[in-house]
């Protein structure tokens, strides 16, 4: 049935892992077959957290299973422009570190889209070459491909025409946006790239494109269920005959059949789907809910709804105290109040709250006014910084330290010691060398500058530095975005500050986010940890990071700001200068966009929340 809407074929995977090893499997099983008839196999690749799974499962294949790639020919999309091919952001390194090094590929059967050179007629004639390269090699058996939240695949950014082929292109600023991390600011990140084009795309034989994590959501449903769109350059797959999108859960939120099944097919009814309908249909009548009549339901495919006895007076109410109930200044549980319909339970009191971060500022970015209510309202509160986030501390903030480091002990030796070997980093950092970021001296001191200020930023919030718990779990120190390995360590230092924290009321993040993400790490080594720990699903809470805006429909509790605690937290969050491209006011925007939400469902109407969805026991 939802075929109606989705104009690609869709497979939808609880974990990007299992999606992954089925992409791999089908990649393994066209290399075996082609090897069978005596020939290769070519392969389309692609760079960027998603295809990461599949190489690492392509790579067990090859050491555990014989897979070999000795007659197996690969071309890269994309290459950004200007890189040298060992710097560490350029496609050539991921590719060497992320596959090639690892299995028995030949290393002139590997191709990069290089558009280097002087003049724009010698880009031009790269640019042709690699696509003559891709038809002499006879075209491309499995493309795969991510998508970025411009929509682009490859880099065919909006704009780009169906028929493109392989050119120097301008990055769209989301695109930047989303690599200034890895760059270590918006203005490092290159303005251009070379892409293969849409259309050498669409010449591949069978097109996979894989998303993992919420980030994605959206665009994804734009992609598979919008008309085809220069504006999102994915949608051009839907005239693909062999294209498919494989999703985890989360990247296939928003697609109809998953946010709105009921105008898909009949359903059962649960109270929370029912609470989600109701809020779609006051937001396309643009009503409060309860101003909602009978038409208004049928006129929203709800007709089902108050069939059966019901009508949409009492629905309405129902669905408005449902709301009513997620909104709570008590997000510790009133003492001695009747706590039937509120979101956490008052028992015990006080209780020692846990709040885990991914990298240390993402609690206070996320719920610094909930933090400071819990603190305030006589709850013990401990913030469990899990990994060192010095990936997001900028270079210039290690050079300053530095800096201020060499003009203290010059002017005060003996005393004033400073390892001499800093002193060493100062040119690299200061000619914005992009290895310098990786080294361990500079992410040590990142991460000294980044927890000093964590513990300014807190005791805005009224959290000493007592309170704070900095972890440094190794996956974090040992690896870089997109290339994080989880150790028995990792989990082996979550379960053990569970067991000596012992919480009975724990928030953490994660649940959607990119599983390769710091983030979607640590949410699963918490959630691991926590199914042997005491502790119920009831006092387990995830409040949203970036991109991860809740639905009013998916919020379990609703934690109101007033102005004053808005500006508390907007002091907080200036305090955080070092973090790449924090983007605070986004944040703070958020916290009002929820707030306006809920006001639109004829809810009361504060200055911003803070919001919480109860963790699901099958995420567990
Ligand atoms: C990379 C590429 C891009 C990425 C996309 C998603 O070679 O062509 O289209 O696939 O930007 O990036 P990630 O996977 O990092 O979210």
């Amino acid at each position: 049935m939802h075929d109606r809407y989705e104009k690609i074929p869709v497979q939808v995977y609880p974990e990007a892992s299992e999606a992954a090893r089925r992409v791999a499997a089908e990649i393994a099983d066209l290399i075996q077959s082609r090897e069978d008839e005596g020939r290769g196999a070519v392969l389309g690749l692609a760079t960027g957290s998603t295809p990461i799974p599949v190489y690492r499962e392509l790579i067990r294949l090859h050491r555990e299973e014989g897979l070999s790639f000795a007659n197996v020919t690969t071309f890269n999309l994309d290459e950004y422009s200007g890189l040298d091919a060992d710097h560490p952001e350029s496609y050539t390194r991921f590719m060497q570190e992320q596959l090639f090094d690892h299995v028995d590929i030949k290393p002139s059967h590997t191709n990069i889209p290089n558009a280097t050179g002087s003049s724009t007629e010698e880009k031009e004639r790269r640019c042709a070459e690699y696509e003559q390269k891709i038809r002499e090699a006879g075209g491309i058996d499995i493309q795969l491909l991510g998508i970025g939240r411009s929509g682009h695949i490859g880099f065919n950014e909006p704009g780009s025409p169906v028929t493109s082929s392989t050119r120097v292109v301008t990055l769209d600023r989301i695109t930047r946006l989303d690599a200034s991390a890895d760059f270590q600011g918006f203005h490092n990140v290159p303005r251009t790239a070379v892409t293969m084009g849409v259309g050498t795309i669409l010449e591949a034989d069978k097109v996979f494109l894989l998303a993992w994590g919420k980030g994605k959501a959206d665009v994804v449903r734009i992609a598979v269920e919008e008309k085809e769109t220069e504006a999102v350059t994915a949608s051009f797959l839907q005239r693909h005959d062999n294209a498919e999108f494989v999703l985890d859960e989360a990247a296939a939120g928003d697609l109809t059949r998953i946010r709105y099944p009921w105008l898909v097919d009949s359903i059962v009814w649960t109270p929370r789907m029912q609470q989600r309908a109701i809020s779609w249909a006051s937001g396309k009548t643009e009503k409060p809910i309860l101003k909602l009549v009978d038409d208004d339901y049928n006129e929203s495919g709800l007709g089902e709804l108050i069939a059966e006895g019901e009508n949409s007076y009492s629905l309405n109410i129902a669905t408005f105290n449902d709301y009513q109930n997620t909104v709570t200044g008590w997000p510790g549980g009133k003492p001695g109040a009747n706590d039937e319909t509120r979101p956490e339970k008052s028992d015990p009191q006080p209780k020692h709250a846990v709040i885990f971060s991914a990298e240390p500022q993402d609690a206070l970015v996320s719920m610094g006014a909930t933090i400071n209510r819990l603190k305030e309202q006589g709850h013990l509160v401990t913030l469990v910084a899990l990994t060192s986030g010095n990936l997001r501390v900028r270079d210039q903030e290690a050079l300053k330290l530095i800096r201020c480091l060499q003009t203290v002990e010059q002017s005060k030796s003996p005393e004033w010691q400073i390892p001499p070997h800093l002193g060493e980093h100062v040119g690299s950092l200061a000619e914005g060398d992009a290895e310098a970021a990786l080294n361990p001296d500079i992410r040590h001191l990142k991460s000294v500058i980044l927890r000093a200020e964590v513990v300014d930023s807190a005791s805005a919030l009224g959290i000493s530095e007592s309170s704070l718990k900095f972890l440094g779990l190794p996956f974090y120190d040992s690896g870089r975005f997109r290339q994080f390995h989880v150790t028995e360590d990792d989990h082996e230092q979550v379960a053990s500050v569970l067991e000596e924290l012992n919480p009975n009321l724990v928030f953490l993040a994660g649940s959607v986010a990119d599983p390769m993400s710091p983030q979607g790490i640590t949410f699963q080594l918490v959630a691991k940890a926590i199914t042997s720990f005491p502790i119920t699903t009831d006092h387990i809470w995830t409040y949203r990071h970036r991109e991860e805006m809740l639905k009013p429909y998916e919020i379990d509790m609703a934690v109101p700001i007033s102005p004053v605690q808005h500006e508390l937290k907007a002091n907080a969050l200036q305090r955080l200068r070092a973090v790449v491209d924090l983007r605070n006011d986004e944040a703070l925007g958020e916290d009002r966009a929820v707030a306006r939400a809920y006001d639109k469902l004829g809810l009361a109407e504060y200055e911003a929340m803070e919001v919480f969805q109860r963790l699901e026991v099958a995420e567990l």
